[in-house]
């Protein structure tokens, strides 16, 4: 390895473990339960150019191996133009991840302060260029169920797939955007089936710097949602899925849970039609 890259890896770990307040005597010390009840130690002791990126929360250390993490409702705007910003530093998971818990770094400090966000590179272009579940979204439900309990978490990732899937998207358009972006209804979490619709639709190709924008910008449009749906449920109001397309809950009478052939496994889809031909009942 790079020994260059290798120390400003540590020197950022250095960066995060500082903002959530646990360095002891200028040295990072590993995550452990006696380092994350202690109180923040004083930080007199920090080498010459290291900054603390954040003031230390006065509330009682959080337990950071228990979710969910204390959600405050955010300025969803802020929020987009954070995602928009990410998404070239790490791609689309990045991006929609990033957008939300760096205004929570900002806003609650500790223990976002100590999240290795970086992580969530790995889901750009549907998981490493795989092209299955589109990166917003996975950023978005992980996002979900780090501040929500499961329930809730999955109420909301119900209704923000589902959007996703039946709304003309980008919806955002970012401050200073690189490209004017038309927009287009994906029918389908999955980044393939979604870039591919957006290319028919605008006839741009799909590795084009206008389809990178146009998912920047969809990263913006996924984090700007998902914070407005965590800021209705800090709200106490209730965020759930809409009925199924009457198209998808038809398949599914024959082909989910059971069906006459119970051989499909997702009680949840925007469309099977994007991929299937309807057949005759009975089928041919
Ligand atoms: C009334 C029940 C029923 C409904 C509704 C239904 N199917 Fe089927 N489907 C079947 C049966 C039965 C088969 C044949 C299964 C077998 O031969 O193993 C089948 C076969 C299929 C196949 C296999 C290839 C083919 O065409 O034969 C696909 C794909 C499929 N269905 C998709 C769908 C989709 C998409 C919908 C909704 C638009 C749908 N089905 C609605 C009962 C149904
Ligand atoms: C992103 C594309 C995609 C979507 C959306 C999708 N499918 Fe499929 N489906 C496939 C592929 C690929 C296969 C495996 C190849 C094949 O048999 O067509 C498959 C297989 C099937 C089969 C078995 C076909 C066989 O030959 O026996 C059924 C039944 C089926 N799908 C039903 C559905 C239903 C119902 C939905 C909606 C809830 C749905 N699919 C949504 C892509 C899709």
């Amino acid at each position: 390895m790079n020994p260059k890259n290798n120390e400003s890896v540590v020197l950022d770990r250095r960066k995060f473990l500082i903002g959530a307040g646990l360095v002891v005597a200028g040295a990072a010390i590993p995550f452990s339960a006696a380092a994350l009840s202690g109180c923040a130690r004083p930080q007199a002791s920090l080498p010459d150019g290291v900054e603390t990126t954040s003031t230390p929360t006065l509330t009682p250390p959080p337990d950071m191996a228990t979710v969910p993490w204390q959600y405050v409702k955010l300025d969803s705007l802020a929020v987009a133009e954070r995602a928009y910003a990410a998404y070239s530093q790490g791609g689309c998971m990045y991006g929609a991840f990033e957008g939300v818990i760096g205004e929570l770094r900002e806003k609650v400090g500790a223990p976002y302060t100590a999240f290795p966000t970086a992580m969530m590179k790995y889901g750009k272009a549907g998981v490493s260029s795989w092209g299955t579940l589109c990166g917003c979204l996975n950023g978005a439900a992980a996002m979900t169920y780090l501040v929500r309990d499961a329930k809730t978490g999955d109420g909301l990732i119900d209704e923000l797939y589902a959007w996703y899937g039946a709304e003309a998207l980008p919806d955002y358009r970012p401050n200073s955007p690189k490209f004017e972006i038309q927009p287009s209804v994906a029918h389908s979490p999955l980044c393939h089936v979604s870039v591919t619709t957006w290319c028919e639709t605008s006839g741009f190709k799909a590795l084009s710097p206008e389809r990178a924008e146009r998912c920047a910008w969809l990263t913006a449009s996924v984090a700007r949602h998902t914070t407005e749906l965590l800021n209705k449920l800090a709200d106490g109001e209730t965020v759930a899925m809409p009925p199924l397309a009457a198209e998808v809950s038809g398949c599914l009478a024959c082909h989910g849970k059971g069906g006459v052939v119970e051989n499909v496994h997702a009680s949840k889809a925007s469309s099977c039609a994007i991929c299937h031909e309807p057949h005759p009942i009975p089928p041919k």
